[in-house]
Order: structure tokens, then C-alpha cells, then sequence
């Protein structure tokens, strides 16, 4: 386990979500509210960054403004039309700190069906 300091507590208002970058790793953290997720910084949809791109609600549920994918951010589960889960990393506030445990950076596979390149094309 590699726990690592990510801010303060404070620094994330409520219901809002705010890109870091730890050791070089991106991640977005989400404050619902009642607690803390720690999420990679993608949408799994198609990229977007969802600290710019995302809404969260004060039910949890985080949209993507973008082709309105959902999500529990509790739970990173998938609600309403996603149609993948959000790679979560284990979080913890101590004294006031959040917490990551990073261990590996977590990406997201993409489709790459719609990214034909010229040599694609032609053949
Ligand atoms: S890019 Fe986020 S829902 Fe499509």
C-alpha cells in the first residue's frame, strides 16, 4: 500500500470535484458531501476530463455533461445509460488530509472502432 497525501479536506467544497496530480498520476477527487472518492480523470465514455466536464449532484450521482453517462461517485457503479463503472481508488481522510493509496495509475480501456487512421481506410 502507497498511501499518499492528495490536499486538505477543505480544499474541495462541497458537491464539487477538483483535478490533482499525485507523484505525476492525475486523479479527480469528489467531495459528496458526506465523504470522499478518488477517481481516474476520464470520462470511460470518450475522455472528457470530468472536472471540467462533470456534474455532481448532492444525491451522488455524478453525470457527464458531455453524453450524460452516470454514476453513483460512492460507489463508482454505473447508473442511468453508462455503460462502464468509474476505476475508484481507495481513499481516506486522516486529520484532516485526504489520502490515495496509489499503488498503479488506472486507465481506462477505449474502443478505438471510430479512429480509423489513412492505412485503415484504403485497405
Ligand atoms: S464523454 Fe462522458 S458521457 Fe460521453
Amino acid at each position: 500500500m502507497t498511501w499518499q497525501k492528495v490536499c486538505a479536506a477543505d480544499d474541495i467544497a462541497n458537491n464539487t470535484l477538483q483535478r490533482f496530480e499525485v507523484d505525476g498520476v492525475a486523479i479527480v477527487v469528489a467531495n459528496y458531501g458526506d465523504g470522499f472518492q478518488a477517481i481516474a480523470p476520464y470520462c470511460p465514455h470518450m475522455e472528457e476530463p470530468l472536472h471540467e466536464s462533470g456534474i455532481l449532484e448532492t444525491s451522488g450521482v455524478l453525470t457527464c455533461s458531455k453524453h450524460l453517462w452516470q454514476w453513483d461517485i460512492r460507489t463508482g457503479e454505473m447508473v442511468g445509460m453508462a455503460e462502464k463503472s468509474l476505476l475508484c481508488y481507495e481513499i481516506k481522510v486522516e486529520a484532516g488530509d485526504v489520502l490515495i493509496n496509489l499503488e498503479k495509475e488506472l486507465v481506462y480501456e477505449y474502443d478505438e472502432e471510430d479512429e480509423l487512421d489513412d492505412d485503415d481506410f484504403f485497405n
